[in-house]
């Protein structure tokens, strides 16, 4: 494996006091990059000054959107250690999601370096405060200068860290999701298992059209029939109907969320009966009308657990219990949390020290 080669910055940027911290504005002094081309495979890693980058305007990234993401996130222990949260799962689903956009994969052990490496140079950005993480965002672009619609025969590998706060301006408090009828996100046999852009700039239109009514993102439903329940976007959905936790199961058109993972792992180590299937939007306001829909929420990397307060559909709006923070919601955050900053046991072994 080609060693990372490290390029110091000679300054270091004034870190943003804990009420300046947003979601993703801020970046650290470093980055890292390494390159692909077809004849040396991935070569060059290395970690130089945070700067902007230089390429061609024929890039074919510009033009045909070949680029995948990742977003993971370093925590600060009580102790002062730096931990990372199951990085082995990003990086499969990195390769899982390149292989979808005939990319290159990338060595997972030298990606997780990178990231290790990375993270222990810019440690003094990893924020201290309660609900406050250093947000990793690796990503691949397509380099080649080229027009035809093929395959890039050259791409980058960057990793960019952001210190940051809650996802959502409500924080752990819950949100009002609008569920959408017209738009769709992803169809089986599309792009939405695979974490690339074009995903989330067709969402764009759908949350801008219900943003100003107060709703933080909107429920994507399948895209032939418009019946069952998908996503949010920028989290998996799960639902407490009558004791029984549903999370729509993965067919192809769902993003594979690594906190939907682990949410899953905890509730049956809790003993709860939790279901990966087919939901509809049918069953849960039929649920919420019978008193049943006992809570919803969210889950997701950058949103961690985030509570539904409220669902809106087809001009009908339903609260979820009472509009507060139901106690399945609130247990899988601070225990997934607790766990991430070390203040809790890590039973599973999902965390990983960076020293
Ligand atoms: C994450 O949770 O890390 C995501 O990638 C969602 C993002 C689009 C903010």
């Amino acid at each position: 494996m080609e060693k990372i080669k490290i390029t110091k910055s000679e300054t270091s940027k004034s870190k943003p006091t804990t009420d300046q911290l947003e979601f993703g504005r801020i970046f650290t002094d470093h980055m890292f990059i390494m390159d692909y081309s077809a004849d040396k495979g991935w070569h060059e890693p290395r970690i130089i000054p945070y700067q902007p980058l230089t390429l061609d305007p024929a890039s074919i990234i510009f033009h045909y959107g070949q680029t995948v993401f990742e977003g993971l996130k370093a925590y600060l222990t009580p102790e002062g250690k730096v931990k990372l949260f199951r990085p082995g799962k990003n990086m499969q689903r990195l390769n899982r999601s390149n292989d979808r956009m005939c990319m290159p994969a990338i060595d997972e052990t030298l990606a997780l370096e990178a990231i290790t490496t990375l993270v222990s140079l810019d440690k003094e950005w990893v924020p201290s405060a309660e609900g406050t993480s250093l947000y990793i965002r690796p990503f691949v672009i397509a380099t080649e200068p080229y027009l035809g619609v093929a395959p890039s025969k050259n791409y980058q590998f960057i990793i960019i860290l952001s210190p940051v706060g809650a996802y959502y301006k409500e924080g752990i408090n819950p949100v009002k999701i609008a569920v959408e009828n017209t738009f769709v996100r992803a169809v089986a046999g599309g792009t939405g298992e695979a974490k690339t852009a074009g995903n989330y700039a067709s969402s764009l239109k759908a949350q801008e059209m219900v943003a100003d009514k107060g709703f933080a993102q909107v429920l994507w439903l399948d895209g032939v029939e418009k019946k069952y329940i998908e996503e949010v976007g920028s989290m998996n959905v799960f639902f407490k109907i009558d004791g029984e936790l549903i999370t729509p199961a993965l067919n192809g058109s769902i993003l594979e969320g690594v906190t939907r993972s682990s949410v899953i792992d905890l509730l049956k180590h809790w003993d709860y009966p939790v279901n990966e299937r087919r939901v509809s939007m049918e069953e849960v306001f039929e649920a919420a009308k019978h008193g049943k829909l006992e809570e919803a929420f969210g889950s997701g990397t950058a949103a961690v657990i985030s509570p539904i307060g409220e669902l809106s559909w087809n001009g009908e709006s339903i609260e979820v219990n009472g509009g507060a923070t139901g106690p399945v919601a609130r247990k899988l955050y601070t225990t997934l949390t607790g766990i991430q900053t070390g203040k809790q046991p890590d039973p599973f072994n999902w965390t990983i020290d960076i020293d």
